[in-house]
């Protein structure tokens, strides 16, 4: 079978579990022949060996049974970053990048400004400040030991410097002042996680997902931990950015405003501490 035939029969075969079955089927086959993407389509009409196909029908059986593709492959583009991500932490979303977009825009102009990373997972928030604003001094927890670990191997592999806390934002939010308090905090509601995908239930760490009540600890604690001035961003489930505007209202927070995702839908809420 050629990389073209073989690419068409796995996409029809990840089409019945996955919305994303051609992309899913091109990125596996890439990783199974240790290319770039873009190279299978010059290589179209070439023929796979025996073991080059037994490689990709094991990955490709493992996205069948719903595993994320970034699991599969080890590693995820974030940013301008290629991180390491594997179940010990959540797969940094797109919309995740637009938390940093609206992070960077409240660094600009600040000389070696405090930053603050509440429930850093892989790393990806805090390392792609560290990347795209160098001189910031950026801090970054975790309550999870497993999110930290891939966090610190994240850091190595980029060669970015963070610190790196393991700390229950429950109990307040540690150092600073911060010039900025920045967060994807867990805010899926318990009642909600029989309804996500099974590709994020069964995979992906329930601590990263479960909120019950991170969003308004780490609303509560950055009226602490930042300078007057400050700035808070937060990344909101879909549907919860005007009560989380209100909330940041009603704790005090000015120039309160929401961005949306690619998709349209409001997902960063942010203010000032006045
Ligand atoms: C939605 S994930 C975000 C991960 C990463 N920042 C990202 O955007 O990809 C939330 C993170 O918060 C962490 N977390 C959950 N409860 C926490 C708590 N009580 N204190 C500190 N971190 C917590 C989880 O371990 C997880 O890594």
């Amino acid at each position: 079978m050629t990389v073209g035939e073989v690419l068409r029969r796995a996409t029809e075969h990840l089409g019945k579990t996955s919305e994303t079955a051609r992309l899913d089927a091109e990125l596996l086959l890439a990783h199974a022949l240790g290319r770039q993407r873009i190279e299978l389509y010059t290589d179209f009409d070439r023929p796979l060996d025996n073991g080059e196909l037994d490689g990709y029908r094991e990955l490709v059986a493992r996205r069948a049974r719903r595993e994320p593709v970034a699991y599969i492959l080890g590693e995820w583009g974030f940013r301008r970053l290629t991180l390491a991500v594997d179940p010990r932490a959540l797969i940094p979303r797109p919309e995740t990048e637009i938390v940093v977009e609206r992070a960077l825009a409240h660094l600009r102009g600040l000389e070696a400004p405090r930053v603050l990373d509440v429930g850093t997972g892989s790393g990806a928030i805090a390392l792609a400040i560290a990347d795209e604003h160098p001189d910031a001094r950026v801090t970054a927890i975790d309550v999870s030991p497993a999110a930290l670990s891939l966090a610190r191997e994240n850091a190595a592999r980029t060669g970015l410097t963070i610190e790196l806390l393991e700390h229950d934002l429950r109990e307040g939010l540690p150092g600073g002042p911060y010039d900025l308090v920045v967060s994807n905090p867990p805010y899926v509601e318990p009642d909600e996680l029989p309804t996500l995908m099974p590709d994020v239930r069964e995979f992906e760490p329930h601590l990263a997902l479960v909120g019950g009540g991170a969003t308004e600890a780490v609303a509560n604690g950055a009226l602490e931990a930042l300078v007057p001035e400050g700035r808070i961003v937060l990344e909101v489930g879909d549907g919860q950015a005007s009560a989380t505007a209100a909330l940041l209202g009603g704790l005090g927070y000015a120039d309160v405003s929401t961005t949306p995702d690619l998709t349209g839908r409001d997902r960063v809420v942010e203010g000032r501490r006045v």
